[in-house]
């Protein structure tokens, strides 16, 4: 079996075999297998696709390349979810106490931000101490502190996938569903998890620019999930406008609070709750009630303090400070240095999360590059979104930055540009859109 067999194969259109895709991907992980020749085989999957047989082995044998978890510490069926990423999305941090509190363990392993996506490491590290580096030996007693754990994901998690992952950013072959699908599942499946919900985001400020392709995003790794046996559920859900009011990571942990305390702009409420139903009904936890019943208890436990405590014993057993009022102190403090005014009357038609996602880097609060260093405090706070009537001056968003910097007037300029394009006001009253455009299961 040669290289240049497997990429003339897949080039005419014909499916791999499991030996050939075996092949490939321990040539990748061992590094016996030329960039270029790698590079090939990838461009000619993205330009002839995969059948949902190779995605499936495709996504084992990346899986299988590296340590895969063994979460048999859990009481009970194992839950993970996954984002495919957003401006704004801050559901984690929300979602885990939320599931603690119906007794759904989970060990979630997530990564950094890299361009107008946040990460959800980066949110919790702007929590004072907070440490996102724990060891997988010392995740049974974190499970038994308070249920959760939160950690930076292991380079010996799929290795396979982290070889591909950075020859595709410089090939131009990140857009495929079937790559994309595979990556997204071989580490879910190498963590551990045995059943998982996908939030697959969808419109201006996600991978997924329509819904035609977030659902077949969505139809890839279900399909995947059930070759492997997997129980998967999935939803598409908006990402037009940013998720909630706040962007930036000290600003997105204060709103993760506000939603904790019971006071979480309606899109975060909704979405976290639908989430979280989803992982207590895998998990076996529904202690029979109906899905509906599940998300109206998800939001009493918003609103009652349930998941608050949850919360503070999770940042208490990562080593996070709580301040005598009882909230997280956070490495720096959001200081307010622009607001961007209504040039007119009317309705918001639109508040492109892409341009938002592109101000919120521009002052510092994502990296550009693997390198960046991020200016904690710095973000963008949204006070309209889609729907709300405003008059002419009225403030439509935010720009911060983190007090202990120093403001750079023509970055703050930059971004204030950015999300003044970002706002489209028309004279007719604006319906809001569903957030979850569709659910799989
Ligand atoms: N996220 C991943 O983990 N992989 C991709 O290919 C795209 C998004």
């Amino acid at each position: 079996m040669t290289m240049i067999d497997i990429i003339e194969k897949k080039k005419k259109g014909k499916e791999l075999t499991s030996e050939e895709i075996g092949f490939f991907i321990d040539g990748v992980t061992n590094r016996l297998i030329p960039d270029y020749q790698i590079s090939a085989l990838l461009m000619a999957i993205v330009l002839k696709g995969m059948s949902d047989d190779e995605m499936t082995t495709l996504t084992l044998a990346m899986a299988n390349s590296g340590e895969t978890n063994d979460l048999s510490f859990i009481d009970g069926i194992a839950v993970d979810k996954h984002s495919s990423g957003g401006v704004g999305d801050k559901c984690t941090p929300i979602v885990l106490p939320l599931v603690a509190t119906f007794g759904v363990e989970s060990v979630k392993l997530s990564g950094r931000g890299l361009g107008i996506t946040g990460g959800t490491i980066d949110k919790f590290e702007s929590i004072e101490g907070f440490s996102t580096s724990i060891a997988i030996e010392d995740f049974p007693s974190k499970i038994r502190d308070c249920g959760m754990v939160i950690s930076g994901q292991t380079p010996d998690l799929a290795p396979a996938d982290k070889v591909l992952y950075a020859l595709r950013d410089v090939t131009a072959t990140v857009d495929s569903i079937p790559l994309i699908a595979s990556s997204i599942m071989s580490k879910k499946i190498a963590g551990g998890a045995k059943a998982i919900i996908l939030d697959v985001k969808c419109g201006s400020g996600a991978f997924m620019k329509t819904k035609e392709d977030a659902m077949k995003l969505a139809q890839a790794m279900m399909s995947i999930g059930k070759l492997a046996k997997r129980d998967v559920r999935c939803i598409v859900s908006d990402m037009d406008q940013p998720l909630g009011n706040n962007c930036g990571n000290v600003l997105e942990m204060q709103e993760v609070h506000f939603t904790l305390s019971g006071s979480g702009p309606e899109d975060l409420v909704c979405i976290s709750s639908i989430i979280a139903a989803h992982m207590v009904d895998m998990a076996g936890k529904a202690n029979g009630m109906s899905f509906e019943e599940l998300v109206n208890e998800c939001k009493n436990r918003l609103n009652n303090g349930m998941a608050l405590e949850k919360y503070k014993d999770l940042i208490l057993s990562q080593g996070g400070c709580i301040s005598s009022t009882g909230g997280p102190v956070y490495v720096d403090v959001p200081f307010e240095v622009f607001s961007i005014s209504a040039p007119c009357d009317g309705y918001i038609s639109r508040v492109d999360a892409s341009l938002i996602g592109k101000a919120c880097v521009t002052v510092g609060s994502g990296r550009l590059t693997k390198e960046d260093k991020i200016d904690y405090g710095a973000g963008v706070v949204l006070r309209k979104k889609i729907g709300d009537r405003v008059s002419r001056g009225d403030t439509l968003c935010s720009i911060y930055v983190g007090r202990s910097i120093e403001a750079d007037d023509e970055k703050v300029d930059t971004a204030a540009s950015y999300a003044l394009d970002a706002y489209e006001i028309c004279d007719i009253p604006v319906e809001k859109g569903p957030i979850i455009i569709s659910t799989l299961v």
